[in-house]
């Protein structure tokens, strides 16, 4: 093939030795916006000129088109490439003219998909997950596996991602090797590259301004240096999401938390096993500007399931969403039945299925407010709540009221 010639500036330079980088696993992990997408969508492209084929994995097979999809598209036109490649956005494939090499694009919720894929010639050589910290790691493990048979190439695994909670199983996977005062780590086998804003010179000032600005310390934490988000103040660590078993043990529990404009409207459905103290939350719906209509429509699938739990400060919905054929009822709503519900619900074991995205983001920034010392109180934020109040809703009549109750610091684990 022609010898391939870039211009020294198509790539951030903390990313350039990656171009070469040959990992069995590779991680790219930091802020917002440091370029991590951007590098990996354009390495990509010339990849695949050089016969690699590269599967892009995210979890939500709806949000690809948004995002890698647009960046590889990108990336080829940033480096005038267009004339070497034919794009089909029906399958969603990208296949270089020269070689037949080929970008695949697949959600991990498009299981049929999935299993089916392959180059139309020689073998999958990449992967690249992005924003991996949405995907279980059973799923990551079947992928591991697609990564064999014969190839001249090295098979390469790359993850990309925002650090969103030092609990999750990536950290666990990867990060023995990692120390938090380096931005680069490697083994034999791993390679992890930290970046943040600060690595990407096509940012304007506006975007630097905007992330440095961030007010919330995990936000700023996560997203603006890069760092994994732990604090002390975290309410819930008792949550994993994994792929469910088929079918998932447990009774039936479903709960409903109001909202219109500025708060979204958060349902689950879920499972729970009083004996193990396990709760399996299957689906969440996650909208804003649902009227109580189109709700009802959108909770018609569950109607035989049993009664909806629904947030008692809404009796006029509630009402409404009876005359609408739905199942719904007002949860008691006792002195102190937040923290109570937050205080039975981390003695459980919360396993959510890779598709509860919202819940994940929620359970992962949930914490108790601060004094002015930064000590925690017994008393959550009320910020970024939704799937989580309708969690306690739908297991209001689990929550053992036995026990007398007292929101002291002890009872709480603080
Ligand atoms: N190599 C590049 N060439 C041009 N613009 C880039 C490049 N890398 C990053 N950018 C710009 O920076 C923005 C953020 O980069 P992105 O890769 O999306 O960050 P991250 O994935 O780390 O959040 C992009 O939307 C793009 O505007
Ligand atoms: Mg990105």
């Amino acid at each position: 093939m022609p010898r391939l010639t870039l211009r020294g500036d198509f790539v951030n330079k903390v990313y350039k030795p990656h171009l070469q980088n040959q990992h069995r696993y590779q991680i790219y992990f930091g802020g917002a916006g440091s370029g991590k997408s951007v590098f990996l969508a354009t390495r990509c492209v010339i990849d695949t000129l050089q016969g690699r084929n590269t599967l892009i994995i995210r979890q939500v097979a709806r949000t690809l088109k948004s995002s890698c999809w647009n960046e590889i598209n990108k990336a080829i036109r940033r480096l005038g490439m267009q004339h070497l490649f034919t794009v089909s956005k029906t399958d969603m494939t990208i296949t270089a003219r020269n070689n037949g090499a080929q970008m695949l694009f697949c959600g991990l919720d498009d299981v049929e998909k999935i299993k089916s894929l392959t180059p139309q010639t020689g073998v999958l050589t990449d992967i690249w997950m992005e924003e991996a910290t949405e995907c279980a790691y059973q799923d990551f493990k079947q992928l591991d596996k697609r990564l064999r048979g014969g190839s001249p190439h090295v098979k390469r695994l790359t993850l990309s991602f925002n650090p969103i909670s030092r609990a999750h199983w990536i950290y666990k996977e990867f990060f023995s090797i990692w120390q938090e005062d380096r931005p680069y780590a490697e083994s034999a086998t791993v390679s992890i590259l930290k970046t943040t804003y600060r690595d990407n010179r096509f940012l304007t000032n506006d975007d630097r301004a905007a992330l440095e600005a961030e007010k919330d310390p995990y936000f700023y934490q996560v997203y603006t240096l890069g760092n994994w988000g732990v604090t002390g103040n975290v309410i819930f660590t008792n949550w994993r999401a994994e792929t469910l078993p088929d079918p998932v043990p447990g009774e039936t529990r479903m709960g409903l938390d109001f909202g219109f404009a500025a708060d979204p409207c958060g349902f689950l459905l879920l499972r729970y096993e009083r004996k193990q103290k396990r709760i399996w939350v299957m689906e969440e719906m996650y909208e804003k500007g649902l009227t109580n209509l189109a709700l009802s429509k959108r909770l018609s699938p569950y109607a035989s399931f049993g009664p909806i739990a629904c947030d008692s400060a809404e009796p006029k919905s509630i009402a409404e969403l009876r005359t609408l054929g739905v199942n719904a009822y007002p949860v008691r709503k006792g002195p102190d039945s937040v923290v109570h519900g937050i205080q039975w619900l981390r003695q459980q074991e919360i396993i959510l299925s890779p598709a509860c995205q919202h819940l994940r983001e929620e359970l992962s920034r949930y914490q108790w407010q601060q004094d002015a010392t930064g000590q925690a109180l017994p008393r959550p934020k009320d910020k970024d709540n939704h799937l989580i109040d309708a969690l306690r809703y739908a297991l209001e009549n689990d929550i053992d009221s036995r026990y007398a109750f007292t929101a002291n610091k002890k009872s709480l684990g603080l």
